[in-house]
């Protein structure tokens, strides 16, 4: 069994999907309501942000996916209790902190990328943390130089170790002046989970601002919190003695609100998505209206539909926010498959996202990705190393294949594309969708699709 099919398993086991294959008749449109809830990119950093108070917390929204399941054990192994009911109340008690034992931890870390948040959090309970090798998806080299930099500058000390990576603070933890190379999600977080309890003020520079992390910083000041967000990506941080615990409903999932977005216009169906917000998302709807799909915003969530007649061909190019996501692309190219014309889609965010196309073309859609990027006259900002471009001819029909999933995005477009190819497609490897898409068998099953699960 392949490492991929290893990491699958076990997110499938986590969640009792009870099976790893979904043997899909493809071709029907995809019609009715959805329900998205908390994001994962933000509901998985909140827990952890709950280790920094000396009180409970509760989270509101919690959705029931693999990477959730993830941050509990780890929190359980440091000796918080969580409790965690089925309408998505969350409750972490960190009461009784105290060190984990290596092997509890090293079993959950390496199917996650969360636990290297868990250090800044660790050095203020614990005075030293203790890293494994870190897990998530394999979409490129995943280096964390940032998160190591920015912690040496509030004073920890890193070592590495055959076990991992061991952080002390000998001499406590104070405020830093930080400039990142790169607005990287993971290292904005760090920083803040860092700052906020350590002597003095913190300067972040070249921030990431991504909605998400505006959420946790709404969770960070509800604990005591002193956090100012500047223009120009700059954020300042004074650093408090202690922290409460947080009552907060989670940001919705606007990942996961553009994945059905994706389907619905792929399949030439109509799906609502109940609980999407459209200021979060005003540069996928863009992109949505500029392909040829129709969406109508309502109070509570916005209606996707394919209006009939041709989709049209774009050029996109993945950005920190407020451009359009990395995490976006993946359900949009199964789209621009069936549009008329040539779309190009540039990745500018991760080195090796383009893995999941391979399927895809399997299945009859015309893709070259072209390694180190293409110029197009109506490129929007200068080329990064790190990117790639993926070319798409449209429109092609695509037909039924066995695929494998690779990673959280690429999965949800391999389900998209077997959904939308004629005959019957087997898409294994499900326990990486689960990860982060949560009960999608039953949403999929209420939209009308025609699947079984098979192991
Ligand atoms: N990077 C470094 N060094 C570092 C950290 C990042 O070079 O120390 C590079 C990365 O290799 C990448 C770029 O910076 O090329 C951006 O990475 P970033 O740190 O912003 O990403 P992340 O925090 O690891 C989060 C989400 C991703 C999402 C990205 C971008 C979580 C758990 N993950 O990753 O989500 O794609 O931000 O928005 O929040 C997903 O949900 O499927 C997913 C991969």
């Amino acid at each position: 069994m392949n490492a991929l099919t290893q990491d699958s398993r076990k997110a499938s086991e986590r969640l009792g999907l009870g099976a790893d294959t979904l043997v899909i008749e493809g071709g029907k449109p995809l019609h009715g309501t959805v329900e998205v809830r908390g994001a994962k990119n933000l509901v998985t950093k909140a827990m952890v942000a709950a280790l920094l108070a000396d009180t409970p917390s509760t989270l509101l929204d919690v959705p029931a996916i693999a990477d959730v399941r993830v941050v509990t054990g780890m929190l359980g192994a440091y000796g918080v209790n969580v409790t965690n009911d089925d309408a998505g109340v969350t409750v972490l008690d960190p009461a009784n902190v105290e060190r984990a034992h290596f092997a509890q931890i090293d079993a959950l870390a390496g199917e996650s990328r969360i636990p290297i948040l868990f250090c800044g959090p660790l050095l203020h309970r614990l005075g030293e943390a203790l890293i494994p090798d870190l897990g998530g998806c394999r979409i490129g080299n995943r280096p964390i130089n940032f998160h190591m930099d920015a912690l040496r500058a509030f004073g920890a000390v890193v070592d590495k170790s055959y076990e991992g990576i061991r952080l002390t603070a000998p001499g406590g933890l104070h405020g830093a002046d930080i400039e990142l190379p790169y607005p990287s999600v993971g290292a904005t977080e760090q920083v803040l989970l860092t700052s906020v309890l350590a002597h003095g003020t913190t300067e972040l520079r070249n921030a990431a601002i991504e909605p998400e992390i505006m959420d946790l910083i709404a969770i960070l000041q509800k604990m005591g919190a002193i956090i100012n967000v500047e223009p120009n990506r700059v954020i300042f941080v004074e650093g408090v003695d202690r922290l409460v615990g947080y009552h907060h409903r989670a940001m919705f999932d606007r990942n996961e609100a553009a994945s059905w977005a994706s389907a619905a216009l792929a399949t030439r169906g109509d799906i609502f998505v109940a609980g999407a917000r459209q200021q979060d998302m005003t540069t996928y709807l863009n992109v949505f209206r500029k392909v040829g799909g129709a969406f109508d915003v309502t109070e509570d969530g916005i209606r996707f539909w394919h209006p009939g007649g041709d989709l049209r061909a774009v050029e996109v190019e993945t950005d920190v926010h407020p451009g359009f996501m990395t995490d976006w692309q993946q359900p949009l190219i199964v789209a621009l498959t069936q549009a008329q014309g040539t779309s190009v889609v540039h990745e500018t965010v991760y080195e090796n996202r383009f893995g999941f196309t391979d399927a895809l073309i399997q299945m009859g859609a015309d893709i070259r990705v072209v390694p180190g990027g293409t110029e197009t006259p109506t490129r929007r900002v200068p080329r990064r190393p790190l990117e790639q471009s993926a070319i798409i001819n449209g429109p092609t029909p695509l037909h039924a294949a066995d695929i494998y999933v690779p990673d959280l995005r690429g999965g949800f477009s391999h389900l998209i594309a077997a959904l939308t190819a004629s005959g019957t497609s087997r898409v294994s490897n499900l326990g990486l969708i689960g990860r982060g898409y949560e009960h999608f068998t039953d949403k999929l099953a209420s939209l009308g699709a025609d699947f079984r699960l098979e192991d």
